[in-house]
């Protein structure tokens, strides 16, 4: 990939201590919460039975105040501090926008100059990301550097990516032709696809334009000849019905309101052929209330408020109402060993959601 902007020494030092930090919130302040947790549960004799039981135990609690503090400011500085993303993307503004503007052959890129954004997508700004990832045209820039620190835990930005796509295919139960990567934001998750499976025609749809415009460029560079990036809503695609062997998505259905997912999983019904797989990662806690104490908190303080909607609505019944039969809702694995008893540091509940088109 193409170094985009110069080297610049405080904006490094400034991102890698916010990434540092984020580890030590990860690695150290987690497990003191759920220490501390584990202690405030046996003083009071009773088992917290829902998230909200658990903020009332812990709500004095200064770890948990500490904890949540660290998270929301850290996210603020990593993109609105003195040498966040924000600020620094903007000085270079010119030449990413410039490049963004050339040399992305037209096959990569479907824009869509009437598109009207859904209202539920503008009304916040999605990650304390200023303008959100849509409104500003080099914000798939400011996000993709962002993501290098969304969960700091994983090695490289890109192996979940992977992990996801060979389950994927190995799931398929058929040959795979065509895949529609559903919310691809720049590109990463569609990538694994595309890269690694020449034969496979990949579709990435994505509602933010910047986004859009970076993915192609990414796929530009790397000669992709196998993918195309189309602005379009993933509830409502525009793409021919039938066409794809595989629809998925990535940390999408989180970003938008039950409504819109119900409408989502009807779109990816007709996108299917006939046994075709439906795929979705996304982030959800079961019936563990520390957890989802946890993912509720990070709801608030990461400006991402369908997180709770999500883990509460019935995603059996929204995919039968989709004419889909067999669900299957599993943990995911995302780097080898988060399933473990043992596993103690923080992560997302991320989970796989399957279901099959009827042959
Ligand atoms: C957390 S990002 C994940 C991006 C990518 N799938 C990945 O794994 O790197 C969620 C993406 O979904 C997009 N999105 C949200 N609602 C959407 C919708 N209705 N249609 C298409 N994209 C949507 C957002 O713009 C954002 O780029």
């Amino acid at each position: 990939m193409i170094d985009d902007i110069p080297t610049h020494r405080p904006f490094e030092a400034f991102q890698s201590f916010v990434l540092d930090c984020k580890l030590y919130w990860t690695r150290q302040m987690f497990p003191e919460l759920r220490s501390r947790y584990e202690e405030a549960k046996s003083g009071a004799g009773s088992e917290p039975k829902s998230a909200a039981e658990v903020e009332t135990l812990m709500r004095d609690d200064t770890t948990y105040q500490f904890f949540g503090w660290y998270e929301r400011h850290l996210q603020r500085m990593k993109y609105s501090g003195r040498h966040g993303l924000a600020l620094h993307y903007g000085q270079h503004r010119d030449k990413l926008v410039s490049e963004l503007n050339v040399s992305i052959p037209d096959r990569l890129i479907q824009i869509d100059p009437e598109f009207q954004q859904p209202e539920y997508y503008t009304s916040i700004d999605i990650h304390q990301h200023p303008g959100g990832v849509w409104s500003d045209e080099i914000a798939g820039y400011v996000y993709e550097r962002g993501a290098k620190s969304t969960a700091p835990m994983l090695d490289k930005a890109t192996s979940l990516h992977h992990r996801l796509t060979a389950e994927a295919l190995s799931r398929a139960g058929k040959p795979v032709k065509r895949v529609v990567d559903l919310g691809c934001g720049f590109g990463g998750s569609s990538r694994p696809f595309y890269q690694d499976n020449p034969d496979i025609e990949v579709v990435g749809v994505e509602l933010s334009e910047p986004c859009v415009r970076l993915a192609a460029r990414r796929a530009a560079e790397e000669q992709a000849r196998n993918v195309v990036f189309r602005q379009a809503d993933a509830a409502d695609t525009g793409l021919e019905e039938g066409q794809a062997d595989i629809v998925t998505s990535t940390m999408v259905l989180h970003e938008m309101p039950p409504k819109h997912i119900e409408k989502l999983l009807k779109e990816s019904h007709r996108l299917l052929s006939p046994g075709g797989l439906s795929i979705h990662l996304d982030f959800l806690t079961g019936d563990q209330p520390f957890k989802t104490f946890v993912h509720y908190g990070h709801s608030k303080r990461n400006n991402e408020p369908f997180m709770p909607p999500l883990n509460e609505m019935d995603i059996v019944a929204a995919h039968k109402a989709a004419g889909f039969d067999d669900v299957e809702i599993v943990p995911f694995e995302e780097m080898p060993g988060t399933l473990s008893e043992d596993f103690g540091y923080w992560r997302f509940p991320w989970t796989l959601i399957v279901a099959r088109k009827a042959a």
